[in-house]
């Protein structure tokens, strides 16, 4: 029997996984020296991110939702959760200028599945990640790591896997190569983003 979508993505994107955990913010988001405005710099940088993304992915996923129902399955939008970060630790988190984000949301439902799985799956970095903020900044999912802390709140990423297991690995398996391009495109694009990211300067409210 052939690997199914989920284990073909996971083996496909390692090293875009690999890449991007090194990059300096996330790596800077690790280490024990990490500083307050550090965490806050990133989070500024994330909710860049999913601002420019979401207003047309909740559009799209609600789409492929209605073309194949799912009881569990939603997307919790990410960037209300990073603007509540923002605010929880007094930084600015307005007047971005967006850097269009590189994705082609173009109603591929294969491609957005690609860009799902990344988003979803990262809730299982954010569960090692929440921990060590604990450690080092002391900020949980009340206090500024809401984000970091969905795992806790929400059972997405279970409930995607079974979605894509169940009911979309039929539809989609002849489109492998879309599911798979969508996801290490998403990688490249927060590598590209968090890269160029310029600082706002830090204001305190
Ligand atoms: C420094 C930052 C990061 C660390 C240390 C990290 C670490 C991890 C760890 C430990 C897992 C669980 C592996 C397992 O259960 O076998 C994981 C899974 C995953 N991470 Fe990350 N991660 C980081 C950042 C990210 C980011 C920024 C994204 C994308 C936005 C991401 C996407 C994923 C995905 C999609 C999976 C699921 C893999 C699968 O089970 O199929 N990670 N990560």
């Amino acid at each position: 029997m052939g690997s199914t979508i989920l284990e073909q993505l996971r083996e496909q994107t390692r090293p875009a996984h690999l890449a991007l955990e090194s990059q300096p913010l996330l790596q800077r988001l690790l280490s024990t020296q990490l500083t307050e405005t550090d965490y806050s710099q990133l989070l500024q940088a994330m909710l860049a991110f999913y601002q420019s993304l979401e207003t047309e992915l909740v559009t799209a996923t609600a789409a492929l939702l209605g073309r194949h129902p799912d009881p569990h399955y939603r997307y919790l939008p990410r960037a209300p959760l990073l603007a509540r970060d923002c605010r929880a630790l007094g930084c600015d988190y307005s007047g971005f200028i967006h850097t269009p984000i590189e994705l082609r949301l173009n109603g591929s439902g294969a491609y957005l599945l690609g860009i799902l799985y990344v988003i979803e799956g990262s809730t299982q970095g954010g569960r090692f990640i929440a921990r060590h903020l604990a450690d080092t900044l002391g900020v949980d999912e009340n206090s500024g790591a809401s984000f970091f802390n969905i795992h806790q709140m929400n059972s997405s990423w279970k409930a995607f896997r079974c979605w894509l297991n169940r009911d979309l690995e039929r539809p989609y398996q002849n489109d492998i190569k879309s599911v798979i391009e969508g996801a290490n495109m998403t990688f490249s694009a927060l590598h590209t983003h968090l890269d160029q990211w310029h600082f706002p300067p830090r204001v305190f409210s």
